[in-house]
């Protein structure tokens, strides 16, 4: 198939250089006539200070690399087209979510959580699923993965969770057995991080290629609509070739070979003119259906089964062209779950709460400077306009002697918009309490949903999570731990607890706190 026009793919086309058949320049644009020999007292002497075309291009070498990201460090991107097939005008005003048949260009990065930049692509990991919408309203972020749950429900937890799953501070060397330890621990001491602990040990967490997976919103967000009503959405994507994984053994061997294996194929894919797809699903609930089920729909933990409300379908994503350039686009977009446009709002989820801060703060020292939304891959569509001013990297030039508002002056300054002309308004939600540092009580079944993932698996399925589970917990070197997370997955489903506890040498033994995090002053044991 032919790659179809892309509005943002032209917009980068303006910053975009084809070196060839060009001649080398330094960075003021001089000729280069010597690439080989560096400036020299004498044939066989020193090399002068002065050798600026020398100095430059070490200069720029030395300094050629940034930091990974914190968590989701190796990742592959590609442009494509987001079709709305049928209108959600009735749940929310967004315009890319209005108007049937409409298409808004798109860039997605696919990523693993916990290996670096380097690692492979074949680990049991979570896969992130994170789509920049470039809409006509401004850039819209869905910062999803793989997986429709999360370990923890609060951010106030991730620090925690990311450190004992990166590689231990001392030795550095990931999935040694002490890595393995201090991830275990951490999850034997989180109950509420079971049910997604049954789905990073089932097939879901190796997928066979970012073609055949899955991708969620994971929060519940909130749809608003021209009349102000509101309703709650889960964002589902479903890969047009379906959901496939491949087994551990297979896996392992693949690492061996080919560590780049999901990243060629995505590549390969777009290249041959394979383009991936995916429908796009939402699930809605009305706003007074809010307390209608058995969990909170603020928990990050939780799933809506698609039995009690079904996933409808209403679009296409579709990615088909490859990056130009790995660093300049897949390695600087920044997604925030916070870059939202209007008729779309968060919840209160105490997960996704913390997320709002996070993003952009951790993209500051990434990227170096607050001037990151202007790299060319995070441009909007339609211009910024704003009186921010200034900071490291300013590319865009502000005409006019004022930058602030209000003035009576004018002098080139934009001026806040009418109601009338649109824009984001959060949703109006009554908030009437204390400031409480708690967990709600709404928050504390922990194993429903993980029982009801494990019944669903098939028999090889079954067997496949099993297996994942006594091979992870055979590199466990202390004990205890492996004994805490069999008498965890005894409320799940206690066949599985035994013959893990069998194979792993430990017995199950009745926990004495099945709700909840183990609070600091309790004995874990
Ligand atoms: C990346 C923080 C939970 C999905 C990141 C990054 C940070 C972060 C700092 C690196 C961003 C960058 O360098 O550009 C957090 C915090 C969380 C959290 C504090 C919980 C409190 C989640 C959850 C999801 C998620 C629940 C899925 C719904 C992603 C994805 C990326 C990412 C997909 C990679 C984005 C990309 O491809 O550039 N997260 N995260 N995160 N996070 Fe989270």
């Amino acid at each position: 198939p032919k790659t179809p026009p892309n509005e943002k793919v032209d917009q980068l086309q303006n910053h975009t250089t084809d070196n060839a058949d060009q001649k080398l320049t330094t960075n003021q644009g001089l000729k280069i006539n010597n690439n080989q020999d560096s400036l020299k007292a004498e044939e066989r002497g020193p090399s002068l200070l002065e050798d600026f075309i020398l100095r430059e291009k070490i200069t720029h070498f030395d300094h050629e690399r940034i930091p990974e990201r914190i968590v989701h460090a190796r990742g592959s991107g590609a442009h494509g087209t987001f079709k709305l097939n049928k209108s959600l005008k009735e749940f929310t005003k967004a315009k890319f979510l209005s108007e049937e048949g409409k298409e808004t260009p798109v860039f997605v990065r696919f990523s693993t959580v916990a290996g670096s930049a380097g690692s492979t692509d074949l680990a049991r990991d979570v896969r992130g699923f994170a789509i920049k919408f470039y809409t006509e309203e401004g850039n819209y972020d869905l910062v999803g993965n793989n997986i429709p749950v999360f370990f923890i429900q609060d951010a106030m937890k991730f620090p925690d969770l990311v450190h004992a799953v990166k590689p231990e501070p001392d030795n550095a060397i990931p999935q040694a057995a002490s890595a393995h330890d201090t991830f275990w621990d951490f999850i034997s001491l989180m109950p509420e991080s079971m049910h997604m602990i049954m789905w990073a040990m089932s097939d879901r967490a190796i997928p066979r290629s970012f073609r055949m997976m899955e991708g969620f919103g994971v929060h519940t967000f909130k749809f608003i609509n021209d009349e102000g009503a509101v309703h709650f959405v889960k964002f589902h994507f479903k890969p047009k070739l379906g959901v496939h994984s491949v087994a551990w053994d297979e896996a392992t061997k693949i690492s061996g070979k080919d560590s780049d294996f999901h990243r060629r194929d995505l590549w390969e894919a777009i290249d041959n003119g394979a383009f991936p797809e995916w429908d796009f699903g939402v699930q809605i609930i009305p706003e007074e259906d809010e307390h209608k089920f058995d969990f909170d729909l603020l928990d990050p933990t939780k799933l809506i089964p698609e039995e009690e409300v079904p996933v409808q379908m209403v679009g296409t994503l579709t990615l088909n062209r490859n990056p130009d350039n790995f660093f300049a686009e897949t390695e600087q977009i920044a997604f925030h779950p916070g870059h939202l446009v209007p008729g779309i709002d968060f919840t209160n989820d105490p997960l996704l709460q913390g997320r709002l801060f996070s993003y952009t703060d951790t993209q500051l020292s990434r990227l170096g400077s607050p001037n990151f939304h202007e790299i060319p891959i995070n441009r909007s569509l339609n211009e910024v306009h704003n009186n921010q001013r200034d900071g490291h990297m300013r590319q865009q030039i502000v005409k006019g002697k004022v930058s602030y508002e209000p003035n009576s002056i004018g002098g080139g300054c934009p001026f806040q918009a009418m109601m009338k002309d649109g824009g984001f308004s959060s949703h109006n939600e009554r908030i009437d309490g204390k400031k409480i540092r708690a967990r709600s009580e709404s928050f504390v079944d922990h194993y429903s949903q993980a029982k009801l993932f494990f019944n669903s698996q098939s028999a090889p399925e079954k067997q496949h999570l099993q297996n994942a589970l006594i091979f992870e917990l055979s590199k466990v070197t202390i004990p205890a731990i492996r004994e805490r997370v069999v008498g965890q997955l005894a409320f799940i489903n206690k066949d599985l607890a035994a013959t893990v506890a069998k194979k792993v040498g430990v017995k199950v033994v009745e926990l004495k706190q099945p709700n909840g995090s183990i609070p600091a002053d309790a004995d874990p044991a």
